[in-house]
């Protein structure tokens, strides 16, 4: 026990690593609390889908429009699944640690959660997904992480535009790149090198979604993926728009030697073999 006026103790440090693991906590609170009213209105959205395609099959009795009713019913219930699965995932914490996970699906799982909120402000979603060895990580952090970009990019084109998500295999650096891209408004060289500063937001608030202004997430951003030995990255040009990339490692690492000069490239040891080599975009 450090005793004598001494401020660096370890008392001091415990109390440190208390505050952070409570400040993750409402973290986490915060960014669930964001998704219930978006996973609310997209809960509607499949009951009025299902509801629609009952009373169509019930009113045609001919065994086409039945069949085809039962389909999207059972499309839009699958769908109704698949967002409690990942909301409840959330709330969860799932593991709590990291492990070799599949970075497309994770995207996917978000991309879906913030559908209907990029639909209503216009935004279309690019995706790019390459096959790419399996990450280490904590899928509940890193969709965190995901969201926060997301959302940040929605906000930063309130007039709507277009996204870009990247998923790539960087050779050189075996790490395997997100990379989040927005033609919104940009920002500004000045403001550049604040952002993952804590509390630093341009925003006055919640916007009309519920979203924004604290000026936490990329500071949690920055904290969960340096946690993570990855990197983020970001660069942004004032009126074109901005990308932030994060850069991890997969969860086995790629052979040490460059094969000799000539020789054919050998796979990363962590691709997933059955995985496709490209998601096409919708
Ligand atoms: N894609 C982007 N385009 C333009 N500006 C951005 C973008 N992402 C972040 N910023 C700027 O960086 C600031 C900090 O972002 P950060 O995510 O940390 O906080 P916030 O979005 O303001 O609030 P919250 O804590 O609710 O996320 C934002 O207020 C905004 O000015
Ligand atoms: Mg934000």
């Amino acid at each position: 026990m450090a005793h004598g006026g001494s401020t660096n103790g370890p008392d001091l440090q415990e109390q440190v690593a208390l505050l952070k693991e409570q400040l993750h906590e409402a973290q986490k609170q915060a960014a669930l609390g964001q998704l219930v009213g978006t996973t609310t209105h997209e809960f509607n959205n499949i009951l009025m889908t299902i509801i629609n395609w009952a009373k169509q099959g019930l009113r045609h009795g001919d065994k086409p429009t039945r069949e085809k009713a039962f389909n999207k019913i059972l499309s839009a219930g699958n769908r109704a699944a698949r967002i409690t699965k990942t909301v409840l995932g959330l709330a969860r914490n799932r593991s709590g640690g990291k492990e070799p996970t599949d970075l497309v699906t994770l995207v996917q799982d978000s991309l879906m959660l913030l559908e209907r909120e990029m639909n209503k402000y216009r935004v279309a979603v690019d995706k790019h997904f390459q096959e790419v060895p399996e990450v280490m990580i904590d899928g509940n952090q890193i969709q965190q992480v995901l969201l926060n970009l997301l959302i940040n990019a929605r906000q930063a084109m309130p007039r709507g535009g277009r996204l870009i998500v990247k998923i790539s295999y960087d050779r050189a650096a075996d790490t395997v790149d997100l990379m989040v891209r927005d033609n919104g408004c940009g920002i500004p060289p000045e403001k550049l090198p604040r952002i993952f500063d804590a509390y630093f937001s341009t925003k006055s608030g919640p916007d009309a979604s519920g979203k924004g202004g604290t000026g936490l997430g990329l500071s949690m951003c920055r904290e969960i993926i340096e946690a993570h030995n990855g990197r983020i990255r970001v660069d942004s040009t004032v009126g074109k728009g901005t990308a932030f990339t994060l850069k991890l490692p997969p969860a086995v690492k790629a052979a040490p030697k460059p094969p000799p000069l000539g020789a054919p490239l050998m796979p990363h040891p962590g691709f997933a073999s059955q995985m496709p080599t490209a998601t096409p975009a919708q």
